[in-house]
């Protein structure tokens, strides 16, 4: 009977032993809230200004965080290290988007290049490569120099609009080189369509947004439900994106069959056209520029208005460089953009110091990945702290808040420590990571480039004035939603 049992104790302890020694570690989740049961941190995340929330959660649990929302898996990254370890050393699997439902009334909106995935965002982005490569961008020069000076003159009678103006610019720019069409004014229905898509667009987009996409299940429920009347919102946007795509395009071919389209990119494109399936990634990429290139730059402009209001020292300091290098007598131009170290040094620092994706976009991973000794789930959507990254004091030197074009002047200029190939080249990684990365960049930089210098040669920038004479400082502010 001994003998018996001291067989069984033994069993039991080699079967216990040997699962010890087979079984997989538990490989943690990276640290981050842990919210409710089913809930998740759904009841959390801010509606606006999420970066700074994500922010403090970097103090308490470094710049790797995770969480969830009603069972959708979160990383938000705020290292600019660790962003490029993972989004871009590993683009493979952290390319994807998110899954978008909208509703039962239609299935996932995949026209627009920001939400492909897979060989049909690579053809996206081969085509965009054609028209917005750094060396392409150069043919839109003389483009973009004629309509600054348009936006100059708007400014010029209408200083208060001055968002107006700087929307209307960067959309004309956009539909000139994807079109061929020349906006001719302020209720131009191209540009009207554009702009009403990008502000429910930005709003759908923000985390803890999309309803639809945290309980999939509401999209069977109808419309006139209590709650649902959201669902009309977004099929009104996805009627309304389809347009922004399908109007310019329509209008390009009816011209090119007439013989009378202006070269663009999509006269380009359609004469190489080898296939059908080309044609939906013409229609889907030249409309995703449209989309994602009208506002972009707008916003960076309107941060560079505020940069010149609050620090006139350095709006002076621009002005002298450009008054010694350009004269008077006429407009900065181009050519003058490598003569000028300090024009170039504020545009990055208005990319720097208020970044208008400042969570970027989010990346999906498509399959369960490890890293540091964490476990990062198969479907997390990856967040980009931005904002955070370019307060790094580590590489950007003290008072991060402080806008302060000098940081990347001199032998010393910023960014210090680890560096990407976007952070050499722009200062910071204001235009998102990896496969994703921005496809705009340089045109945007361009953009940038011409519109500040032009502004600084001919006028200046300065606060509204109250009654008692004293200046009326704007407070350093942002509208919510992806891009602010
Ligand atoms: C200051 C101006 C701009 C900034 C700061 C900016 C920034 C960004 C960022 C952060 C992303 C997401 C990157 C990622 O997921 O990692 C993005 C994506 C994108 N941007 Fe821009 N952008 C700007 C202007 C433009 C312009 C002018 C265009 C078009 C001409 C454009 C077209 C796009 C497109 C199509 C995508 C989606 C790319 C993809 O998912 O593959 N952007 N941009």
């Amino acid at each position: 009977m001994l003998s018996v049992t001291l067989v069984i104790l033994a069993t039991s302890l080699l079967i216990f032993a040997c699962r010890r020694l087979t079984r997989k570690p538990i490989i943690p989740l990276p640290p981050g809230p842990k919210g409710l049961p089913l809930l998740g941190s759904a009841l959390d995340l801010p509606k606006e200004n999420e970066w700074l929330y994500y922010s403090k959660l970097h103090k308490t649990y470094g710049d790797i965080i995770h969480f969830n929302v009603l069972g959708q898996s979160y990383l938000v990254v705020g290292s600019l290290r660790i962003a490029s370890d993972l989004l871009e050393k590993r683009s493979a699997i952290y390319s994807g988007r998110i899954h978008l439902s909208f509703g039962g009334s239609f299935d996932d909106w995949k026209r627009s290049m920001l939400l492909q995935e897979g060989p049909a965002h690579r053809g996206y982005r081969r085509f965009a490569h054609k028209g917005l490569s750094s060396t392409a961008v150069k043919q839109y020069e003389g483009l973009q120099e004629r309509e600054a000076l348009k936006t100059l003159q708007k400014l010029l009678d209408e200083p208060e609009k001055f968002l107006e103006h700087f929307k209307w610019n960067t959309a004309a720019t956009i539909l000139l080189i994807a079109y061929g069409y020349q906006v001719q004014c302020y209720s131009d229905p191209f540009v009207l369509a554009v702009r009403d898509v990008m502000d429910r667009f930005s709003t759908f987009f923000a985390p803890g947004n999309l309803l639809m996409d945290y309980v999939p299940m509401i999209k069977y429920l109808p419309e006139w439900l209590p709650g649902m009347s959201f669902k009309k919102t977004v099929w009104e946007f996805k009627v309304q994106a389809d347009k922004t795509f399908d109007d310019p395009y329509e209008a390009v071919k009816k011209q090119m069959a007439a013989g009378t389209a202006v070269p663009c990119l999509t006269t380009q494109l359609l004469e190489e056209m080898k296939s059908n399936e080309d044609e939906a990634h013409i229609t889907g990429m030249t409309g995703s520029l449209f989309l994602a290139g009208s506002d972009t730059s707008a916003s960076a402009l309107s941060a560079f208005m505020m940069a010149m209001i609050l620090y006139p020292e350095v709006q002076k300091k621009a002005q002298q460089e450009i008054d010694a290098v350009v004269g008077a007598d006429r407009l900065p131009a181009f050519l003058d953009r490598n003569n000028l170290p300090y024009v170039d040094a504020l545009v990055k620092e208005v990319l720097r110091w208020h970044p208008i994706a400042p969570i970027g976009f989010p990346h999906r991973l498509i399959e369960e990945d490890h890293y540091e000794g964490y476990r990062i789930p198969k479907d997390t959507l990856v967040i980009t702290n931005i904002w955070h990254m370019a307060r790094d004091e580590a590489a950007y030197g003290p008072d991060p808040e402080r806008f302060k074009p000098e940081r990347f002047l001199g032998s010393n200029a910023a960014p210090f420590g680890y560096k990407t190939a976007q952070t050499q080249e722009f200062g910071s990684p204001a235009f998102g990571f990896g496969r994703r990365l921005c496809p705009g960049q340089h045109i945007a930089m361009s953009t940038l480039f011409i519109l500040c210098s032009n502004i600084l040669a001919t006028m200046t920038v300065s606060p509204e004035v109250g009654d008692d004479g004293s200046p009326i400082l704007p407070k350093v502010e942002s509208t919510g939603g992806v891009i602010v």
